[in-house]
């Protein structure tokens, strides 16, 4: 049922720690500080949840009222229908309007070290500078012939121009897609097609342990693969040397040159689309997912607030170091933190250049408070050693989070102690692109925490572990995890999609959100994650379809069929063991080997690059023609632990065998 290696060690942790005691003081006050108080307020959530939630969307701007705070039912529950408001207002201007103008909103640093002390390029952008930023980039689209619901592509870099970009699409009610600047040529133009979308946003370059990646370059390459890109908008990063097309590309400085400073906020109803963000399911091309304006902002807001305890007026500077193109940037970098008043740090590239404590060197210079990252990061950081967090001073840090896949406890001792100083709580944030931010979570000042639990559900998550009739499991028993109520930030659909949506999460079982993942709860009433349900995959926090890298495989002429499957991987969490059958005329070789891995990578992205692969006669499949995956799973575990001891022809006898049964 589960990719994940870490299930048995899991099962048998009963350590458990209480926020620390110094906590409340360290942070300036937790919002909430016992579990008496978690309890009442999610009682109260479960209970009167459009009260609960009307009174946090109280705490944010709207231009007109909402009429009710939720309406319907899954599929299509609705939030603060009739509201209207626009999530950059929320994000900029309500500070400005607030006085706070001359607050620090965003604190970016370029990976290339400069001078002395290891430290990169640095920008400072306060919430007035973001607003000139904004409206000028705003009014550049809008020059371009860019429209309310018109999507715009991003596929950049981690600048600050970036977080301008998707803030300005925000403003003028156009829907960004951003894709992971990690992407090929291919999965632009297909994400490009889905969406129609006809501008596109990139950089020459970004820096990437040292190297550039040629984003122009791939967004080049993808206006062969489609037609559609009418214009591509550039910022100069790098200084990489790229191809030029007069009609097509504008320079971002050019454009925004002589744009007015200001430009009205479009006034989006709840409803509107915000953003589409592709993500992989576990059958065909990856879905665009929709997230709308006003329960998104109400969700990812106050999950920000609450769950890291952001605090305006204090010391705080948070830093989450993920990606903007993956969801975790674009609800816990941009749009829950800005309406927080929080510095948001952005940091442009690899955790280990130009040497392995970069992160830790980081979060010394800048003191940071709040640090969010994922399981693969810091297990990675276990590997390069000890010395390196300890040559800092992280006597900054105040809470640790992780998100994008489960924590062996190993590693959440790891960060405990070298990184907290066994002095900050961990938040385990469980979540998915679909659930627009977090939603099983420990509250930092309340809830004690044991290593490799996410703990307890958000307010207002109805999350429950049940069978396929949708009645619940036992106490530690394994089955589906599901959500019964509708929240804010639920996704509301798949763009173009509403048989897929409609059957991906609401088809199995009536009237709940399925995650597509597998977990049970312990006798404390804290959620474990055990791994997914279906064929994705969740390799170094980054989700994939097992399809979607075996679709790009037989798209090659020498293979004639692939099965890719998750094998354990000390780093990545999980990693990628590819098998295939070529077709005749081809030859098993190391040389084809790397060529197929060469197009996986160029097809889809490095991301998805397979750890193993393997030629093989046959695959095991059962009678129906059912291909074997956990027999696939089991051949690629015993080879990726021990010795290659797994011969071909072992391997075609263990498939012929099992198929027999
Ligand atoms: C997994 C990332 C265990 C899970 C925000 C989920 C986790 C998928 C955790 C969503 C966690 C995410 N513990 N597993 N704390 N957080 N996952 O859409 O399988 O990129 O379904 O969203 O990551 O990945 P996505």
């Amino acid at each position: 049922m589960s990719d994940n290696g870490n299930i048995e060690s899991i099962l048998h942790e009963d350590r458990i720690f209480p926020p620390p005691e110094k906590f409340n003081d360290r942070i300036g006050g937790a919002y909430i500080n016992s579990m008496e108080k978690y309890d009442e307020m999610y009682a109260r959530s479960m209970e009167d949840p459009d009260g609960f939630w009307g009174e946090v969307a109280d705490q944010l701007d709207w231009f007109e009222r909402w009429d009710t705070v939720s309406s319907g039912a899954f599929p299509d529950a609705k939030w603060f229908e009739g509201g209207k408001t626009n999530v950059c207002h929320n994000c900029i201007d309500r500070q400005i309007n607030m006085g706070h103008g001359d607050d620090t909103a965003i604190i970016w640093e370029g990976e290339p070290t400069i001078g002395s002390g290891g430290s990169g390029e640095v920008r400072t952008l306060t919430y007035h500078d973001l607003h000139v930023e904004v409206c000028k980039f705003a009014n550049a689209l809008k020059s371009q012939g860019v429209k309310k619901g018109d999507v715009v592509t991003i596929y950049m870099g981690m600048v600050p121009e970036l977080a301008i970009a998707t803030l300005a699409c925000a403003r003028i009610g156009a829907p960004h897609s951003v894709i992971f600047g990690g992407f090929s040529s291919q999965a632009i133009a297909d994400r490009v097609e889905d969406a129609k979308s006809k501008v596109v946003v990139t950089c020459d370059g970004s820096w990437r342990r040292g190297k550039v990646v040629p984003l122009k370059y791939n967004v080049d390459a993808a206006t062969e693969l489609t037609d559609l890109i009418e214009k591509v908008i550039v910022v100069k990063r790098c200084e990489n040397e790229i191809a030029w097309n007069d009609e097509r590309d504008i320079w971002w400085h050019e454009v925004c040159e002589n744009q007015e400073d200001e430009c009205p906020c479009e006034s989006m109803d709840a409803e509107d689309m915000l953003f589409l963000l592709y993500t992989s399911g576990s059958t065909g091309k990856p879905k665009g997912i929709i997230h709308t304006t006003g329960g998104y902002m109400v969700y990812t807001y106050l999950t920000s607030k609450w769950v890291f305890n952001l605090r305006p007026d204090t010391d705080q500077v948070y830093w989450c170091t993920a990606d903007i193109g993956w969801i975790t940037g674009h609800s816990y970098i941009i749009y829950g933190v800005l309406p927080n008043r929080v510095p948001t740090l952005m940091y442009e590239g690899a955790p280990n250049f130009p040497e392995p404590d970069r992160f830790w060197n980081i979060v010394e210079r800048h003191k940071v408070t709040q640090f969010y990252t994922a399981p693969t990061a810091i297990r990675a950081f276990m590997k390069w050693g000890d010395e390196h967090p300890k040559k800092h001073d992280l006597s900054s840090l105040n809470l640790l989070g992780t998100v994008g896949e489960p924590i062996n406890p190993e590693a959440w001792m790891w960060y405990r102690e070298i990184i907290g100083g066994s002095n900050c709580p961990i938040v385990d944030t469980w979540w998915q692109t679909e659930t627009g931010g977090q939603m099983l979570t420990p509250l930092p000042g309340a809830t004690p925490t044991t290593p490799g639990s996410c703990t307890r559900p958000f307010f207002g998550v109805d999350a429950a572990i049940v069978q396929e009739d949708g009645t619940e499991v036992d106490t530690n028993s394994g089955g589906l995890l599901v959500v019964r109520k509708p929240w804010p930030g639920i996704l509301r659909g798949i763009f173009g999609d509403r048989d897929r949506f409609v059957d991906t999460y609401f088809g199995r079982i009536d009237g709940m959100y399925l995650a597509g993942d597998s977990a049970r709860v312990d006798e404390n009433g804290n959620f474990w994650i055990m791994g997914r349900i279906d064929d994705v995959i969740n390799v170094s926090g980054h989700r994939l379809g097992t399809m979607e890298v075996e679709s790009s495989l037989v798209s090659h002429e020498s293979v004639v069929e692939a099965a890719v499957v998750g094998v354990p991987h000390e780093i990545k969490g999980t990693g990628i063991a590819a098998f295939c059958t070529l077709a005749g005329g081809f030859e098993p070789s190391e040389e084809l080997k790397q060529t197929l891995r060469k197009h996986v990578a160029n097809e889809i992205g490095a991301i998805a690059k397979p750890d193993m692969l393997k030629f093989t006669d046959a695959l095991p499949k059962t009678r129906s023609g059912k291909i074997m995956r956990r027999l696939l799973r089991d051949v690629a575990a015993g080879t990726d632990s021990k010795q290659d001891i797994t011969t071909l022809e072992d391997f075609t006898v263990i498939a012929k065998l099992r198929a027999e049964d």
